[in-house]
């Protein structure tokens, strides 16, 4: 057993094996940007230190971009993956599709369609000449339009997703990280051309995966409203990195993706846990009891869809609230603790650098746990 205490104000040290500093980026990760995703590396060693048994899936209860579920296909393990963020939902089930039957095409078409469409219905969204220049949001309106009316079937969730992944850069903020606005000296033929290039650049990364895909199910919905009902398989193996409380905001780094798309970033804010708005002051602002609640409800739906013996894996950091810092695996630890789990392995690692919305540097903190725990009786 690694286990290293955390003792007073004293943060502990990183332990050897799991920094993974020489790691490549995985292709399927660049279908699309997503804010604080695993390493490929991390939940690649997990399944290969703590293997579902034959038959038995996978499930990451917070799958954002999906890396876990593409790492258990990679070795063959059907898995499942719930998340309350509809892009993160759509960029897993993408990713771990089979490549829809003559997309390329679809796209062509789609992108003639949208180029024809002079006068295309732009959707109500709150600021919107503030970020999207007049020709760019025409564009990106006429191909949200033809992709709705003209894409057959299997194409629709890929060709969104394209359209999506190049929303950032067609608008006028300065990059997926700083909300300002700037002069991108970007025009509708930016937009019909990243889109083209975006469809191919994802069939590509497809491309890439093994030729027989394991079975996938990813859901959309708040995991405290999950139960053993909506998980159809037995799970072996759980491998996780939840939403560090005040620390990140994913719908919001989202926001103007969802809108274009149709869908309702501030209701997923709502249910988003840890986003950063729920620990302003006020009378229901959010503490770490909070997160203690939300950890001990997962744990409790865990120990209901797991085998027994079957491992728990959390990648968490830190967090600061209100000026003091929250050990996040302690409170899942005991969580785990109060709901019949037993910790099996412990280690530290070191957060890199680019990974800035983590790297709390301002509070010294500069890695992140591992923490494992087992399924008993
Ligand atoms: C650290 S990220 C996971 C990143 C993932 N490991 C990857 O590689 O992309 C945490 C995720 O938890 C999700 N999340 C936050 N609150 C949730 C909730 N109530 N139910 C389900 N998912 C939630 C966020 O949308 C975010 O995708």
């Amino acid at each position: 057993m690694n286990h290293i205490s955390f003792i007073g104000t004293e943060l502990p040290k990183p332990n050897e094996g799991w920094d993974f500093t020489d790691s490549q980026p995985d292709p399927l990760s660049a279908i699309h940007p997503y804010p604080a995703k695993f390493i490929s590396n991390i939940p690649r060693k997990l399944i290969k230190d703590f293997p579902p048994q034959k038959g038995l899936a996978l499930l990451d209860p917070f799958c954002g971009s999906g890396t876990s579920l593409s790492e258990a296909q990679a070795a063959g393990i059907p898995s499942i993956g719930v998340d309350v963020n509809p892009i993160a939902v759509m960029i897993s089930r993408v990713r771990l599709s089979e490549i829809p039957a003559g997309v390329l095409s679809v796209a062509e078409q789609v992108e003639l369609i949208a180029r024809a469409d002079l006068e295309p219905r732009l959707p109500m969204i709150p600021r919107l000449n503030h970020w999207f220049k007049p020709r760019v949001q025409l564009a990106i309106a006429s191909l949200t339009g033809a992709i709705e009316e003209n894409s057959v079937g299997g194409c629709k969730e890929l060709l969104r997703l394209a359209l999506s992944s190049i929303i950032v850069r067609v608008s006028n903020q300065d990059s997926d990280t700083r909300y300002a606005a700037v002069d991108k000296a970007v025009d509708a033929e930016d937009v019909y051309r990243l889109f083209g290039a975006a469809v191919k650049r994802t069939v590509k990364a497809l491309e890439s995966r093994p030729a027989r895909l394991a079975d996938v199910q990813v859901i959309e919905a708040d995991v405290l409203t999950i139960d053993r009902r909506n998980i159809e398989r037995p799970i072996g193996l759980v491998v996780t990195s939840p939403p560090y409380p005040n620390a990140y905001e994913y719908w919001l780094y989202h926001k103007y993706r969802m809108w274009w798309l149709g869908l309702d970033p501030l209701a997923v804010k709502e249910r988003e846990i840890g986003a950063r708005a729920h620990f302003f002051k006020g009378r229901k602002s959010h503490t770490a009891q909070d997160f203690e609640r939300q950890m001990t409800s997962v744990l409790g739906m865990l120990r209901d869809v797991m085998v027994t013996g079957g491992h728990a894996c959390f990648v968490v950091g830190r967090s600061l609230i209100r000026g003091e810092t929250v050990d996040n695996a302690k409170i899942i630890a005991d969580a785990g603790a109060a709901t019949g789990f037993c910790e099996v392995m412990r280690a530290e690692r070191v957060i890199a650098a680019s990974r800035k919305s983590f790297n709390l540097s301002h509070a010294n903190i500069k890695t992140e746990t591992v923490l494992v725990m087992r399924k008993g009786n």
